[in-house]
Formats: C-alpha cells, sequence, structure tokens
C-alpha cells in the first residue's frame, strides 16, 4: 500500500515547529508535500492556508498541518473553504477531538504557543485516531456550505 500524503504549511510564526513534525511525519508512514515557507522572512499566513487548500482539493495530498504564531489567523484562513476542517488544536485531548466528533482534515498548532513536545503528541494522536461518524457526521454535513 503506498503512503498517505500529508501537505505542510506555515507562516515565519512556525517554521522551525514545522521542521520538528516533519522529522516524526516519516516515521508515521506519511509522505510529507512540504509547502513552506522555508525561510525567516516575514510573510502573509493566508496565501499558505490557500495553497494547502488547494493541495487537498486537488488531490495531492489526504491531510494538512497548518502552523502559524498562534495558529489563529490560519485556522480562519483556511475554514473559508468547505472542503477543509481546520480544528486549531492546544492539547492531546483537542486533537482526539478533532478527529473522533469533527472530522478534522487540517491540524492547525501555533509555533509560538505549544512545546514541541506537546505537539508531537497532537500530531501522532491526530493522524492514528478514526473519525467515530453516526450523529457526528450529521453535524459535520452541517458544517458545509452546500447543505
Ligand atoms: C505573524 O506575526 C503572526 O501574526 C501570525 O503568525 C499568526 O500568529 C496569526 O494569526
Amino acid at each position: 500500500m503506498s503512503a498517505k500524503t500529508i501537505a505542510v504549511a506555515c507562516d515565519h510564526g512556525g517554521i522551525e515547529l514545522k521542521q520538528i513534525l516533519i522529522q516524526d511525519l516519516a516515521g508515521f508512514g506519511w509522505k510529507v508535500l512540504d509547502l513552506g515557507t522555508n525561510g525567516p522572512e516575514s510573510v502573509d499566513y493566508p496565501d499558505f492556508a490557500v495553497t494547502l487548500a488547494d493541495a487537498l482539493k486537488s488531490g495531492r495530498a489526504e491531510r494538512g498541518i497548518l502552523l502559524c504564531g498562534t495558529g489563529i489567523g490560519i485556522s480562519i484562513a483556511a475554514n473559508r473553504f468547505d472542503h477543509v476542517r481546520a480544528a486549531l488544536v492546544h492539547d492531546a485531548f483537542g486533537a482526539r477531538m478533532s478527529r473522533q466528533h469533527n472530522d478534522a482534515n487540517v491540524l492547525v498548532m501555533g509555533g509560538r504557543t505549544i512545546g514541541s513536545e506537546v505537539a508531537r503528541d497532537c500530531l501522532k494522536i491526530f493522524l492514528e485516531t478514526d473519525f467515530e461518524g453516526g450523529r457526528h457526521a450529521r453535524r459535520v454535513s452541517k458544517l458545509s456550505n452546500t447543505h
């Protein structure tokens, strides 16, 4: 079975955490599509949310990770797309719920607000936890602009 692909993108506030998480992803059996940013220059987080949303839409990636300083701006930007369910997560419980109840396809964290070990734990849980479906499927379907 071929590895699934996860797209990863960040602004300058998330670069260090992105590098840490990318190292873990191969070990979890995921192929990484690194969409930047990769330098210290100040960039605009909405541009990276758009690039990642495009990668999901086109099928180049099945899941995504977005990082900015707080995770707030980049999650707002990503959730403007109907096919994106981006969950801003701060701890293991949130990571688990984002999958079980919300079927989140994008994990968002703040490079300046979360410790790297907590972030690594959140990533592992996000990748390993299945959506529960049932009543949650009805609720998730109501998140769409097309209902
Ligand atoms: C950039 O300085 C910062 O505003 C950005 O990384 C993010 O925290 C926005 O929500």
